[in-house]
């Protein structure tokens, strides 16, 4: 119920709407109590006029008049329940339209101000599948429930008073029927419900391990796991039917039972008015008002358990829905996963900060989850325009570190500020270009990915910096150069192309700091080459945090942070830091090495010769 509630105060907007079906079906439900009193009176007319027939007093005069106009208004009340039910049906269809674009909408919004956190913690494809149930579930049940409550109101109300006008006893005995029917709907309903639950749950694994098989369909088939991953599905799958079996059985159990006890009920019903009409207590025509007048009394009762049953999947199917929509983006996933809200380096920020850094961290401290700890008491600065390298092992938290400055998480303790940053995550992302180790690009064009960053990019800019960023050779290739559509993900290019393209992009975006996580890593030695001419260009306008693999590009830098055990453990200059005996010592001792033990232990800092 609160869920349903829950919903009518989401979709406040569509309450015109809501409000026009529930007319709509006001005047089909009134045209349709009027025909049981039509043909009741038509009933008295004829059987009066075969009366004076058989007595030989031959046609009663307008008799035939009185029942044309009858059964005129018999026509004039299908004409208006005609008209008026497809008139419903249309509100109804542009209902559900809109409702689906405000719960698609505002789920989207809402997963887009979610932290990097809930992500670590999805599959794609459950989000998609949790999505799509909630729009079915809960639109067919707002179409279902317009449709068909002022229906059951104004019936029921109809029903019981036309009863009790005629015969006290048969009000009563209706009386009875709908409470018992709503008892025994709601007992079904709670272990429906959690029957439901287990099913949607089975559905939604599944969904999200199908997206991560068709994302990566090359894996699946080069390990030939088809099969296994079919298997899985068809197990999640299988369990749904064993639960819906369950549910059905039972549901429909209930449901034998419910209408028996209705069937006696109104058993009891006929036979009084049978009985009384013979008695004759009852005309024949108020005989067929009444038994017409009966049927339509079954309608509303069984019309209320399709509500009810549309009501618990609207409140399953939208249970998970609601769940991601109350989730609080500051609170996902405990203390220290929360973005932070970047400081600019002015105000307070600026007396702590050494004057003009353009990035520091100061005993920052991160782990992504409570017990381990991935960076700890982390403190550098970064001079405006410098050139900064970090090195360390493989899963030292080189990354982590860009991570936390993009403000994807937020530290456990500790600060991070960002000179002419604002005081929004926007703002202070749009001051950092940042190239990831993984390219992610989109499924459009070239050209789209390059200028995702800058919608507004005129060609001539895009083109610029593909060349600088050695995009230019590969494209001209392409069969429609820029405008060529590179598949989910960039599923078309090789990985030197697309990280190529994810430098573009990056160059693009234009930011006063940029960073490069490995950017350069999936280039042979020739492309590297010529994007590292371009990467170098651009760095020398501003200030650059360079996670390289290749010690040669990190011999380049203006100063070296090396890592060991999330903690920093040397910071200087490449030619200070090759005195001293540290890491980055000895990765250049390495470097020059023959020996296969030594390239191995080169290979777990990322670092090639
Ligand atoms: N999203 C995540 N959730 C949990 N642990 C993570 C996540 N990303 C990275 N880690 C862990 O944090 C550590 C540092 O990773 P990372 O910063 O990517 O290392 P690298 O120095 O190779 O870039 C690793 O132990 C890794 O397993
Ligand atoms: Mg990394």
């Amino acid at each position: 119920m609160t869920t349903i509630l829950r919903i009518l105060r989401f979709t406040r907007t569509l309450t015109p709407y809501y409000l026009a079906i529930m007319a709509a079906a006001a005047v089909v439900t009134g045209a349709g109590i009027a025909v049981p009193f039509i043909t009741g009176a038509a009933t008295d007319v004829v059987v009066d006029a075969v009366g004076s027939v058989s007595n030989g007093s031959g046609i009663p005069d307008g008799a035939i008049r009185s029942v044309m106009l009858l059964a005129l208004a018999l026509l004039a009340a299908s004409l208006v329940e005609t008209v008026v039910s497809n008139l419903g049906g249309y509100w109804g269809d542009v209902m559900s339209e809109r409702m689906r674009t405000i719960l698609s909408t505002r789920y989207f919004e809402q997963l887009l101000t979610l932290p990097q956190r809930y992500y670590d913690n999805e599959l794609t494809g459950t989000i998609v599948a949790r999505l799509n149930r909630s729009i079915t579930e809960i639109t067919g049940f707002m179409k279902t429930f317009s449709n068909m409550f002022v229906t059951m109101l104004m019936t029921t109300v109809a029903v019981l008073a036309i009863s009790a006008w005629h015969y006290w006893p048969l009000a009563l005995l209706l009386l009875l029927a709908y409470p018992a029917y709503l008892w025994l709907t709601a007992m079904t309903s709670r272990k429906w419900q959690r029957i439901e639950r287990e099913k949607n749950e089975h559905v939604d694994e599944a969904s999200g391990r199908f997206a991560e098989v068709v994302g990566q369909i090359r894996v699946v088939k080069s390990f030939a796991r088809e099969r296994g991953e079919l298997d899985r599905f068809s197990r999640h799958f299988g369990e749904t039917v064993r639960l819906a079996s369950e549910q059905s059985r039972y549901w429909h159990t209930m449901d034998a039972v419910r209408r028996g006890v209705l069937n006696l009920i109104f058993f009891a019903l006929y036979a009084m008015i049978f009985v009384r009409t013979v008695m004759g207590h009852f005309t024949p025509g108020e005989m067929v008002m009444l038994i017409q007048l009966m049927a339509m009394a079954r309608q509303p009762v069984q019309n209320l358990s399709w509500v009810v049953d549309t009501a618990q999947r609207a409140a399953a199917g939208s249970r998970s829905y609601f769940e991601v929509m109350d989730l609080d983006p500051a609170v996902v996933g405990g203390p220290g996963s929360l973005p932070r809200s970047a400081e600019p380096a002015s105000g307070e920020g600026a007396d702590r900060s050494a004057p003009g850094a353009a990035v520091s961290f100061k005993r920052v401290s991160f782990g992504y989850d409570e017990r381990t700890e991935v960076l700890g008491d982390v403190t550098f600065e970064v001079r405006p325009g410098e050139r900064i390298a970090f090195v360390g092992e493989s899963g030292g938290g080189k990354t982590t570190l860009v991570n936390l400055l993009l403000g994807l998480y937020r530290m456990r303790s500790g600060s991070i500020e960002v000179a002419g940053a604002g005081t929004d995550l926007a703002s202070l992302r749009s001051s950092i270009g940042v190239v990831f180790q993984d390219p992610s690009l989109f499924s459009g064009t070239v050209a789209e990915n390059i200028a995702y960053g800058r919608p507004g990019a005129t060609r001539d800019e895009i083109e610029a910096v593909a060349r600088r960023a050695a995009v230019d050779g590969f494209v001209s290739k392409l069969p429609d150069g820029y405008d060529t559509v590179i598949g989910e993900r960039g599923m078309k290019l090789s990985g030197g192309q697309k990280q190529r393209i994810a430098v573009a992009r990056a160059m693009l975006k234009d930011a006063p700091i940029l960073v490069l996580d490995e950017a350069t890593s999936a280039l042979d030695t020739r492309s590297e080459r010529l994007v590292q001419a371009g990467l170098d260009d651009l760095m020398r306008q501003r200030t650059s945090l360079i996670i390289a693999h290749r010690l040669s590009t990190i011999a380049e830098v203006d100063r070296i942070v090396t890592l060991r055990d999330g903690r920093i453990d040397e910071i200087g200059t490449p030619a200070e830091l090759a005195e001293s005996g540290g890491i980055y010592a000895e990765l250049l001792a390495l470097q020059h090495s023959a020996s296969r033990a030594d390239r191995k232990r080169l290979k777990r800092f990322d670092v090639i010769g």
